[in-house]
């Protein structure tokens, strides 16, 4: 009988044992957090940058109601400026800075960009760094 107990418990230990890889699988255990990788980004952005009605005003590269995204990047890109930044009310504009033009895009920043978050910003900027790249793939 004794020997039996010991036949069991030793069947419960194992059990035990065996169950413990779950308890590292817990689901509400988040996984860590990693950066997104490039492509990643340029392929969030993208569907930010609509999602987001910029596209509304900013067409890739032709000029409609504001500047295309194009024509931003080349005066980015020749001046080492920073989207993030302007987007969040930290530089000015260097594309077009018609007083009436330049009040229309800082409504969307003193309004629905606050909303939008740091990652998706630099999501957005990413993409936009990188659509002349895009549509030459095309
Ligand atoms: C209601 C129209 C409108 C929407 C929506 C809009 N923009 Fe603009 N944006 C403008 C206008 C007009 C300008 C030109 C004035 C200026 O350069 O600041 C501009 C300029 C910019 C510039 C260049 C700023 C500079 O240095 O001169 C960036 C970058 C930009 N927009 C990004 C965005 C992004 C990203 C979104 C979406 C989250 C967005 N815009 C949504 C109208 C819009």
């Amino acid at each position: 009988m004794r020997l039996f107990s010991v036949f069991i418990l030793g069947l419960l230990l194992t059990g035990c044992l065996t169950e413990k890889p779950s308890v590292t699988n817990d689901p509400t255990q988040a996984p860590p957090r990693t950066e997104l990788s490039q492509d990643s980004k340029i392929f969030l952005g993208n569907r930010l940058f609509s999602e987001k009605t910029c596209i509304t005003c900013h067409a890739i590269d032709s000029k409609h109601k504001a500047p295309s995204v194009v024509e931003i990047m080349q005066v980015y890109k020749a001046h080492d400026a920073d989207i993030v930044a302007f987007l969040k009310g930290h530089a000015k504009p260097i594309v077009d800075t018609t007083t009436s033009q330049v009040a229309i895009m800082q409504d969307n920043i003193d309004g629905f960009l606050k909303k939008i978050t740091d990652e998706e910003l630099d999501a957005i900027a990413t993409y936009m760094m990188h659509v002349d790249e895009l549509s030459k793939k095309q």
